[in-house]
């Protein structure tokens, strides 16, 4: 089942030249370095090791960065929403409604001391303007959508009162509510058994396709984004290295792709060393040096604090 849109239809979303730079302790830090790309009613993939910038992408397009972040673009529209110069205000009418994101874990993402059904009551009543009595209906069917066998007991339970497969539904649920346009997914099974990440990917998709929204999702697995996605972006050091059709990733030339596929373990392979990336060859493919990547940069703090 495909739902790329035609070329010919305006993106959903629009980022160009998206650069964003942290405060730190060492002075200011590039996280995300130029980073464009279109978002239509498709499933994007963002991939890349840790600390090459998929989540200060996500974070940035919710404007939800760290304190003293600073973002730039040349472009950043949602639908004809200008997303560069928004305020608190009109971002409280934008987050959540026209953009959600669902993250790894429901137990810290959902609210804790809230009951799931009344998180979700309370965004439909929010965005969608739904009295209480509307809202808890609207909620149940959702929880029903999302293939929770007993919507009234999850209604009723607080987060940490279900698995993590089941809170992973219920923020699908939540997340969908407002019907926004865009939905972004930060590693949304990475903390869930194979079985259960089928399931949740399984209603993630139900819940993409059937709305007609654009998906970005986030992941190290690169095999499960190219299972999973349309087009896939590979993000290192802040940057797009490369970007390829989903069920073309195998086929990628860029040296950063290469190594990260051949760093993925394979059943059968049996006991043998475990791949690492050659930074050199990379550096040299992207004409930086590795002490310019944000990722060496950081992480050489870090070394030096442990080999004095
Ligand atoms: N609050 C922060 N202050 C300073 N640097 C930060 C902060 N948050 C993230 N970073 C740095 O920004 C860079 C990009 O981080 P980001 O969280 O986007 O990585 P990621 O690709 O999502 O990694 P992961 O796969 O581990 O989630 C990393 O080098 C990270 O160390
Ligand atoms: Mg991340």
């Amino acid at each position: 089942m495909t739902m790329q849109q035609p070329s010919n239809q305006a993106p959903l979303l629009d980022v160009e030249n998206l650069r964003v730079t942290l405060r730190t302790a060492e002075g200011p830090f590039d996280a995300v370095r130029g980073v464009s790309f279109r978002l239509g009613r498709e499933r994007l993939g963002i991939v890349g090791e840790s600390g090459s910038g998929k989540s200060m992408t996500a974070r940035a397009i919710l404007g939800l960065l760290p304190h003293g972040g600073c973002l730039r673009a040349d472009r950043m529209q949602l639908g004809d929403t200008d997303l560069c110069d928004l305020g608190d205000r009109a971002w409280t009418r934008i987050r959540g409604k026209r953009i959600s994101m669902v993250l790894q874990d429901p137990r810290h993402a959902l609210n804790p001391v809230k009951t799931i059904g009344r998180q979700i009551d309370e965004t439909l009543c929010r965005h969608l303007g739904l009295s209480r009595r509307d809202a808890r209906a609207r909620t149940l069917t959702l929880l029903d959508a999302v293939h929770i066998r007993d919507p009234e007991r999850v209604y009723r339970a607080f987060p940490h009162e279900v698995s993590g497969g089941m809170g992973q539904r219920a923020m699908i649920a939540l997340m969908v509510a407002a019907e926004p346009e865009v939905l972004i997914a930060d590693e949304p099974t990475s903390a869930l058994d194979l079985a259960v990440q089928n399931q949740v990917l399984n209603v993630l998709d139900e819940q993409v396709v059937g709305r007609g929204m654009g998906l970005i999702f986030i992941s190290h697995d690169l095999d499960l984004v190219s299972r999973f996605c349309d087009r896939v972006l590979v993000m290192y050091g802040g940057e797009v290295v490369e970007e390829l059709p989903a069920d073309r990733l195998s086929d990628a030339t860029h040296p950063y792709t290469r190594g990260l596929i051949d760093c993925a373990p394979r059943l059968g392979q049996g006991r043998q060393r475990f791949k690492t990336l050659d930074r050199a060859a990379i550096s040299l493919a992207l004409r930086h040096e590795p002490a310019d990547l944000p990722v060496a940069g950081h992480l050489r703090g870090v070394a030096e604090g442990l080999h004095p």
